[in-house]
């Protein structure tokens, strides 16, 4: 059973297909979990020296996605601390880590992602490229590709939970890390 942490989560979604996998995984996020199980609401820096044997981390995207380009000139000092934010992830002493964001300034500030998924390789059809920063772990395989291609992330109404219901990660890829990193 592998100690793991799923950094900046507050779905559950990783955590537990971790759980299903008997392993004695825990989310943290700075909000509540949405789904009870193990949690640690708060900063992961607290936590992330604590004896991890695996971390995947989904670090906020809003001040580095290529997406938001156009606002880049009026926010460098939130784009450098995000950055940081992003090295001391990668950085941390875990001999395991994944690190996934959009397409964003990781890839030519830090860099370059080793493998960019998709949606529709994991059983949702929808695109939506999320890049993977991987330390000893290998590629993740797609687990079942369907038809579909719709970007149903910008059909998304306006409101205040827009953000948190774009952000959660997909069930299938939450079960394929789950299955093929265990
Ligand atoms: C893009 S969302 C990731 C959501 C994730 N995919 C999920 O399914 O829950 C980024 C999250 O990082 C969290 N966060 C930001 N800074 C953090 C920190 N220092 N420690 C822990 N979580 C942090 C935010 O609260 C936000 O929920």
């Amino acid at each position: 059973m592998a100690k793991i942490l799923i950094a900046c989560e507050y779905s559950g979604r990783v955590r537990d297909a971790f759980r299903a996998h008997d392993h004695n995984a825990w989310s943290c996020d700075l909000l509540p979990t949405e789904v009870p199980g193990p949690h640690y609401q708060g900063d992961v820096m607290d936590i992330i020296n604590d004896g991890w044997d695996l971390m995947i981390a989904h670090p906020p995207c809003t001040h580095l996605a290529v997406s938001g380009a156009r606002w880049f000139k009026d926010k460098l000092a939130e784009q450098q601390d995000a950055l940081d934010f992003v090295r001391m992830l990668l950085d941390a002493p875990i001999p395991c880590i994944a690190l996934e964001n959009p397409i964003s300034i990781i890839s030519s500030r830090i860099r370059k992602p080793d493998q960019i998924i998709q949606p529709w390789q994991f059983g949702h059809g929808e695109t939506k490229a999320t890049c993977l920063w991987l330390k000893n772990l290998p590629l993740l395989k797609p687990s079942n590709i369907v038809e579909g291609r719709e970007a149903k992330v910008h059909r998304m109404p306006p409101g205040p939970d827009r953000w948190k219901d774009r952000s959660r990660t997909y069930e299938g890829i939450a079960r394929a890390m789950a299955a093929q990193w265990s």
